[in-house]
């Protein structure tokens, strides 16, 4: 049982006119992670940015980055990622045909492998890997964009992964994100998530700080309520 509750700011929706101070305020705030969503204009509709960027904030911040892959052939372009400092590579499992070798090349190079599945994809199609990956990330939005609205289906999935965990006597970590806040973050909390990403909820608030302390704490309080149960 993996009990973890990590708050990873998704720097998609922060002001990239002013990156270093955006992540000085969630640092404040006791951010956990740092989540990257890369993105192709192939695989989702949108195109973000590089391993320039990672470098960047490996060069102001200590905590783990979390980079999300939203590219096609992810395989080609992973370890640029790995050596400009990022910490868990998530690719999508719809996106890569050999899952097992790309899962063990991300290991090789010294990185945490997280998969993803989009909202429509099942959690079955993993089965064959969840004993050797580091980390799932369900997705509670259709990738591309920060600021959309939680799928609420998403709940039953991650409470049966969750089931699936205890089952195989897994350890990966259960990592939600799209939609997420104040309003639903305990719930999903409470289905098993371990690792919450947000975007907007934080990054679009006045006080950007102040939203991370929220947060974290609607997070933490579920993890004490819970252990008390
Ligand atoms: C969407 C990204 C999410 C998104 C989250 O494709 O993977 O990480 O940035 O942003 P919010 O929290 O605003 O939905
Ligand atoms: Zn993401």
């Amino acid at each position: 049982m993996n009990e973890q509750k990590i708050l990873a700011p998704s720097i998609l929706s922060a002001d990239f006119s002013n990156l270093s101070q955006q992540i000085r305020s969630v640092e404040l705030g006791g951010a956990d992670w740092l989540h990257c969503d890369v993105m192709d204009g192939l695989f989702v509709p949108n195109l973000t940015f590089g391993p320039i960027i990672v470098e960047a904030l490996r060069r102001i911040t200590n905590l783990p980055i979390d980079v999300h892959l939203m590219i096609k052939n992810p395989d080609n372009i992973l370890e640029n990622f790995i050596n400009a400092g990022a910490d868990y590579i998530t690719v999508h499992q719809e996106e890569v045909v050999h899952l097992n070798r790309t899962i063990a090349r991300i290991h090789e190079l010294g990185a945490k492998a997280g998969v993803a599945i989009n909202p429509s994809t099942p959690i079955s199609l993993l089965s064959e890997i969840l004993e050797i990956v580091d980390l799932v990330l369900v997705m509670s939005v259709n990738p591309g964009f920060g600021g959309q609205k939680f799928i609420l289906n998403t709940l039953k999935k991650i409470k049966e992964l969750a089931a699936l965990r205890a089952k195989i006597s897994a350890n990966f970590l259960i990592e939600v994100d799209g939609g997420l806040n104040v309003k639903n973050i305990t719930e999903i909390s409470s289905c098993g998530c371990n690792v919450f990403v947000a975007g907007n909820s934080i990054f679009k608030k006045d006080n950007i700080t102040a939203a991370t302390v929220e947060l974290k704490n609607l997070i933490s309080q579920n993890h004490l309520f819970k252990q008390t149960q």
